[in-house]
């Protein structure tokens, strides 16, 4: 850390992290309702929707969250100077922490627009478009008062400012539902398969750069690279979500076409994070970089692998809305943000800390990495059987939803022990990160 004001970073991860927590709480509740009845008093106070709700925005608002302290961490380091204003990453945290916890609760009393993942109320969504702009404000007056511009921090803030326009498309609402759901893709869709992925790539750029000491330029051609493609595939990629919602007939074609293209980029991402890792001679901490080679392979088999098996209309025709799409929606969410999250905390916090080299006590924290990834590949397996099953009696046999519901039981069972892992490795991830201490004196070597 060479800037004081890059310090404000650490308590927004620190808020994310427990943020997790809870999401995985969650995520756990959900999957028990799967495979056991709960009783009808208790679906009156808690239904499966209001935890659903909790889930979802819980892990949208952690993840950003995440991606806004990387921000504050990075953009001091690029521009070689200290924020514009420190205090207001301060309140803007304290009022984005405020307005999740205000519609957490509200949730709990129904207060909900009822859009998945965008369930947030419009009066908390003016809160939400407040962080934001001060936020983006922040960001943007730091680097015209550097004037340093570089490629990483171009896309970082492209990334970010294309993330906040999204975001408004999501809050009117429409009255005719097709429309609705055509611009709550835009917001859905265009974050996760475009400005999100810009975000990543901006910020494994940085990571790169500082790990292993290589030219900035060999680094930044790459993201020209990844840049245009993620957007050529992604922007068009859209139609693979309008195939069956009386949507125009050519995104058949369209969605069908580009959206086979995605996993390009992301292959790209895999390739040039392996590049770099051999390129320096002795990957130091191992454990950040078992965390960014771990992002770059999940991040292809989630959103790559499992998106492209279900991208084609003729496919997505049976599986379309089943556990097949739950399946790659947690291990591309997990692959690409969950890890991309978990790097940077790793690469950061030291630094944050003072540690020389950003090196730290490893121990502990991989077994944190290998439960967790291995726990979240195979709940995600688990329901993609489950979605194979449900595909097959509902869409093929054409028998009812709650019918098909039966056998997929055993294997939501499955989900849910397998869940119970991802929450002890990630307790294990927490526990690590926020008690990180230097690493042991070396002898010899
Ligand atoms: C303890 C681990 C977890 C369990 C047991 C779990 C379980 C579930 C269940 C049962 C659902 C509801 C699916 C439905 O409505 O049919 C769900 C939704 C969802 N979860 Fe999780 N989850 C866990 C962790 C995670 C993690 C780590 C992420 C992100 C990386 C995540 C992201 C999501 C998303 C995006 C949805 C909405 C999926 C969709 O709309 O298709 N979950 N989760
Ligand atoms: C990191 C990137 C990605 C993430 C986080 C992600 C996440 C998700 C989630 C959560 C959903 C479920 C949305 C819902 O209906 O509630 C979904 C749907 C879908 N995703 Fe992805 N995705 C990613 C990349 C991709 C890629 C690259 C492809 C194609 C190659 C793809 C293809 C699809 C398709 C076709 C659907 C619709 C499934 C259906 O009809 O039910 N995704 N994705
Ligand atoms: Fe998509």
């Amino acid at each position: 850390m060479n800037f004081k004001s890059q310090r404000v970073a650490y308590p927004y991860f620190v808020v994310a992290l427990l943020l997790f927590a809870l999401q995985l709480v969650m995520g756990l509740y959900l999957a028990f309702n799967y495979f056991y009845t709960v009783p009808q008093a208790v679906v009156d106070v808690f239904p499966f929707s209001t935890a659903r709700a909790m889930h979802t925005n819980l892990l949208v608002l952690w993840l950003l969250l995440g991606f806004m302290g990387a921000t504050y961490y990075a953009i001091p380091e690029e521009t070689q100077s200290e924020l514009a204003w420190p205090k207001v990453a301060w309140a803007q945290l304290v009022l984005l922490t405020g307005t999740g916890v205000a519609a957490l609760v509200g949730f709990l009393f129904g207060w909900t627009q009822g859009r998945p993942l965008l369930e947030i109320p419009s009066a908390l969504d003016v809160l939400v478009v407040i962080g934001a702009l001060m936020f983006l404000a922040n960001v943007g007056v730091t680097i015209l008062k550097a004037r340093r511009f570089t490629a990483t921090q171009g896309t970082l803030l492209a990334g970010l400012v294309f993330l906040a326009v999204m975001y408004l498309f999501g809050m009117p609402f429409y009255e005719n539902l097709a429309i609705d759901w055509y611009y709550w893709w835009w917001v859905i869709h265009l974050w996760v398969e475009g400005a999100w992925e810009l975000v990543t790539a901006a910020l494994m750029a940085f990571m790169m750069i500082q790990l292993t000491g290589v030219d900035r330029k060999v680094v930044e051609k790459w993201l020209y690279v990844e840049l245009g493609l993620f957007l050529f595939t992604g922007l068009a990629g859209t139609g693979h979500h309008y195939y069956w919602i009386a949507a125009p007939k050519y995104w058949l074609w369209v969605g069908g076409a580009f959206s086979a293209l995605e996993p390009l980029p992301i292959a790209f991402m895999l390739i040039d994070t392996w590049r770099s890792m051999k390129d320096s001679k002795r990957p130091q901490p191992r454990l950040t970089w078992v965390y960014v080679i771990g992002m770059a392979v999940l991040h292809f088999v989630g959103a790559g692998l499992f998106g492209f098996a279900h991208t084609l209309p003729q496919i997505n025709y049976y599986t379309h809305g089943s556990q097949v799409t739950v399946s790659h929606g947690h291990l591309a969410f997990f692959g690409a943000y969950v890890l991309l999250n978990l790097s940077f905390f790793y690469f950061a916090i030291p630094r944050l800390k003072g540690f020389a080299d950003g090196r730290y006590d490893e121990r502990g924290g991989h077994w944190g990495f290998w439960l967790t990834s291995s726990a979240v590949v195979g709940m995600s397996l688990a329901m993609a059987v489950a979605g194979v099953l449900q595909t097959y009696l509902e869409r093929v046999q054409g028998q009812p939803y709650i019918v098909a519901q039966s056998p997929m039981r055993f294997w939501m069972l499955i989900v849910f022990l397998h869940g119970l892992l991802v929450l002890a490795g990630a307790l294990l991830i927490i526990k690590h990160l926020l008690t990180l201490r230097p690493a042991p004196a070396r002898s010899g070597a």
